[in-house]
């Protein structure tokens, strides 16, 4: 008989020999098929830093949907297959993310939720997060959400030629003030030494800074991490002064908002919010005050700011331009939608939340335009934290893992023909399936239901009122060639849009919308 101890230290000893076994396995097992590159450098020279979903889309024509390119002993795993992403992606080992230099260390992003480890950190990040941006929740966001849309609308009424910038300051100004319960009246309204448009601009200005630094591979210095310890002033250094602006920036947006979110709460004018709530919170046990405030203020961070940003104002700005622009592209969808909008709703209101769901076309062709071109193609990285088979290729630990959301959406397989703009695939008994865009499993986009509720009162609201046309400054109809940036969040390159009321009408709902709520 075997004593116990005995039994345990067998067990283990097996244990550690299969895990053994079970990795010479793996890593004699052959990577996924990808470029072939070069001795050292490995793929250098073949990664493309331009809109590389495309090349990636074609790529994959030759080596499958499931690639690996290696640049200077960095895997890299580039998935174009929507099965293949989300059943791996969604286990716990797919949910690390990168650690990226640039970004990550030398610009101090780390703690916030989209950057920060699979950990302790980001899981009570998520958490408290979750709690306020989840589908029931977040219905306590529509009543603000109905309002900037109103306000957008007299926005364009003036201005019309600013219709990008309108847009973006509406949903910086709503995601500011839901997060932070600062209220924004104007864009010169002031909190904590900063206006309302200095918080639009920084953070437009942070994110232009860093939005490459988020693509794996874009600075040497994320393949080669020693590199962060050059001085500044060395020649190749620039990447150092671009880190150091952005940290300074970033900083700046993060502690200053969360101290305005303080002083917000103690002021008369004082507005609920995220931040408010949860600052009046406790908080979990095994938490002090000191660590629970530094997680909400990373927490709030994360959807407004820097990264921040990029999570929040950013890619919703993006979706809603490319909505627009679609329907300057094809201008019998446009007509079909304001039919419905004007069976449905009528011309003497504007939409409300309570017709989304009278308004089946128009929620078809908004899940089409965020297939036609994802506002992140190449979604957001995740990282793998063990060795991995998957259809008989080794997948080594520590690999970045990049979702081809851009060649999911063109994938033929799945829709018949990808590239034809089509919001019928997603009506009828047997609809395609939703575009991935909000990304996948634990690391899956918190602000989807918030996101959603933006886009749909935005466009429902534009298309009510205002006929969209591809015209140029003159009323000269011109032809467009949609064409879109590079970057982690992409957005449609500028385009003629000649944004016109559908009626005399329309201008007197627009100027009365806001005093109806
Ligand atoms: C149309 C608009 C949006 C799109 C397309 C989008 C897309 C994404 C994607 C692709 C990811 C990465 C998912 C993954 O790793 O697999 C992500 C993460 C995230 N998004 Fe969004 N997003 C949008 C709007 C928003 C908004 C409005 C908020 C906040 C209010 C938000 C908050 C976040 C956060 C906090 C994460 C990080 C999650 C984590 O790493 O755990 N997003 N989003």
């Amino acid at each position: 008989m075997f004593a116990p101890e005995a039994l345990y230290v067998l067990v283990a000893i097996l244990s550690v020999a299969f895990l053994i076994h079970r990795r010479r396995r793996a890593s004699a097992l052959p990577l996924p098929p990808g470029p072939r590159g070069w001795p050292l450098i490995d793929n250098l020279f073949d990664w493309p830093f331009e809109s590389a979903w495309i090349p990636f889309a074609e790529w994959s024509k030759v080596f499958g949907d499931l690639m690996h390119v290696k640049i200077f002993g960095l895997h890299i795993v580039i998935i174009c297959s929507y099965d293949t992403a989300s059943s791996l992606m969604s286990q716990a080992s797919y949910s690390d993310r990168p650690i990226l230099t640039m970004v990550g260390k030398l610009m101090n992003f780390t703690p916030s939720i989209v950057l920060a480890p699979y950990g302790e950190h980001w899981k009570a990040m998520r958490r408290i997060t979750q709690q306020s941006l989840n589908r029931t929740s977040s219905i306590a966001f529509l009543p603000s959400q109905l309002l900037d849309a109103r306000l957008l609308l007299q926005e364009l009424l003036v201005h019309p030629g600013n219709y990008i910038g309108a847009i973006r300051y509406a949903l910086g100004k709503n995601i500011i003030e839901n997060t932070y319960g600062i209220r924004i009246t104007s864009p010169d309204s002031e909190a904590s030494g900063f206006t309302a448009s200095d918080y639009v601009k920084l953070s437009r200005e942070t994110h232009e800074v860093i939005q490459n630094a988020v693509v794996p591979g874009s600075f040497f210095v994320d393949v080669f991490p020693a590199l962060r310890f050059i001085p500044e002033w060395f020649p190749g250094a620039g990447f150092k002064r671009l880190a150091r602006v952005a940290k300074a920036r970033g900083e700046h947006m993060v502690d200053g908002a969360f101290d305005a979110a303080k002083k917000a709460m103690s002021s008369e004018d004082s507005m609920a919010s995220l931040v408010g709530s949860l600052l009046s919170s406790e908080g979990p046990k095994e938490m002090t005050r000191e660590e629970y405030e530094y997680t909400i203020k990373w927490a709030a961070g994360s959807l407004y700011g820097v990264l921040l940003s990029l999570a929040g104002t950013e890619s919703t700005t993006s979706s809603i331009t490319t909505f627009l622009l679609t329907m300057v592209l094809f201008p019998d969808v446009q007509k079909r939608v304001q039919a419905e909008l004007d069976a449905v709703v009528g011309r003497k209101r504007l939409p409300t939340f309570d017709d989304r769901a009278s308004l089946p076309y128009l929620e078809a062709t908004i899940k089409e335009s965020l297939r036609f071109h994802p506002p992140t193609p190449l979604g957001i990285a995740h990282r793998l934290i063990e060795d991995d088979i998957v259809q008989g290729y080794h997948i080594p630990k520590g690999s970045i893992i990049m979702p081809n959301i851009w060649a999911m959406n063109m994938n033929e397989k799945q829709y018949d023909h990808p590239e034809r703009f089509n919001p019928d695939r997603y009506l009828g008994p047997a609809p395609a399936l939703e575009s991935p865009v909000f990304g996948f499993g634990r690391r899956a986009c918190l602000g989807v239901h918030y996101s959603t509720a933006a886009i749909f009162i935005t466009v429902a609201s534009i298309l009510s009122v205002f006929d969209l046309r591809a015209q140029d400054k003159d009323g000269k109809d011109v032809q467009i060639e949609p064409a879109f940036t590079g970057g982690f969040v992409s957005h449609p390159k500028p385009f003629p849009c000649k944004i016109t009321l559908r009626s005399q009408e329309s201008a007197e709902l627009i100027k009365a919308g806001t005093s109806m709520l």
